[in-house]
């Protein structure tokens, strides 16, 4: 039975990745190339297929007709250049106006208040980095309202831990892939806010169909406060504290990190504030409770080939590594 731990309903409130509802540039330039590109091929198909069908009605067979060859042309200058003219000059149009998007989404500067992301893909995960915001947080990324009027775009900066990925949010851009070795750059510059669902787009192995990501787009002073709240060290409450000892005792600390305790892993997700993401293993379930445990106890139940092992804790361990984890907010 396919579960879907929450994620479906959850998303039935958030609108559905849509190449043709833009939220953001440069996803705006996108689209608008791909209608001109619509126009124009449809205006070609409309041509062709109304003198071909007007063809094939207007010289049908008729009965009385005399069974000879209609008049043939050959080597008629005027018909030949026009038929090599015109589809040059419609795909030199193309070209010129798709090279044109492609110039000013790739040649767009990074201006001195943009927001620095850096994106690292690992199987299958995004970890996020605000390097000038000493903020590490994983699969949601926060960024600011972009004004069109004062643009405020996030600039990111790919990179792969592992094998190729690619970064795609429908509604915000196009594809960018994350190469080993390599950094790529893209930048959103979101108009609206919202949460707008992504996806890896680069075949990455087992789980890619369940490396989700989403870009919570938030009006400038929600996400500074949001900025505020993930640069606090971890929450350190006493009530939670066998459950952290459990945690800091068991193999976890060796992936995860929280900041200002032992935990100081790279290989997994940083969990200093995990109870401020709405899904857990990079969007295949919501960050409920119960969702929690399952994904602490065994998390092939819900991403099977994760590469987190079942740490077989005990239930009395289980319920307190998970309480220890839900006070890290
Ligand atoms: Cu990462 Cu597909």
């Amino acid at each position: 039975m396919a579960a879907d731990w929450g994620v479906g309903a959850a998303n039935s409130s958030l609108s559905q990745p849509a190449v043709f509802a833009p939220a953001a540039r440069p996803a705006q330039d996108i689209e608008t190339l791909a209608w001109f590109t619509i126009a124009v091929c449809t205006g070609i198909a409309l041509i062709v297929g109304g003198l071909l069908a007007y063809s094939i009605i207007r010289f049908r067979a008729r009965p009385g007709d005399d069974g000879r060859e209609p008049p043939q042309v050959y080597g008629s200058n005027p018909i030949e250049f026009a038929w090599t003219v015109v589809p040059l000059l419609i795909v030199f149009v193309l070209i010129l106006t798709t090279a044109r998007t492609i110039y000013t989404v790739q040649a767009a500067p990074r201006p001195p208040n943009a927001v620095n992301v850096r994106v690292i893909g690992h199987q299958w995960w995004w970890e996020v980095r605000y390097p000038d915001l000493n903020i590490v947080t994983a699969n949601e990324i926060h960024v600011p309202v972009s004004d069109p009027a004062n643009p405020t775009p996030t600039f990111l900066d790919l990179e792969s831990a592992d094998v190729a990925h690619s970064f795609w949010v429908p509604q915000l851009a196009g594809k960018t892939d994350l190469i080993p070795n390599r950094k790529n750059t893209m930048w959103i510059a979101p108009h609206t806010a919202g949460t707008y669902l992504g996806q890896c787009a680069e075949f990455c192995g087992m789980e890619h169909a369940l490396m989700l990501l989403r870009v919570i787009v938030q009006p400038r002073a929600q996400w500074e406060q949001w900025v505020a709240a993930q640069r606090k060290p971890a929450a350190h409450e006493p009530a939670a504290a066998d459950g952290r000892h459990i945690f800091e005792s068991t193999a976890c600390v060796n992936c995860h990190t929280v900041r200002g305790s032992v935990a100081n892993g790279r290989f997994g997700p940083d969990l200093t504030h995990i109870m401020s993401r709405d899904t857990l293993g990079a969007g295949a379930a919501m960050n409920t409770p119960d969702n929690l445990k399952t994904w602490i106890r065994d998390p092939s139940l819900i991403k099977p080939g994760a590469l987190m092992p079942a740490m077989n804790l005990s239930d009395a361990e289980l319920a307190g590594v998970a309480s220890y984890l839900e006070t890290l907010r």
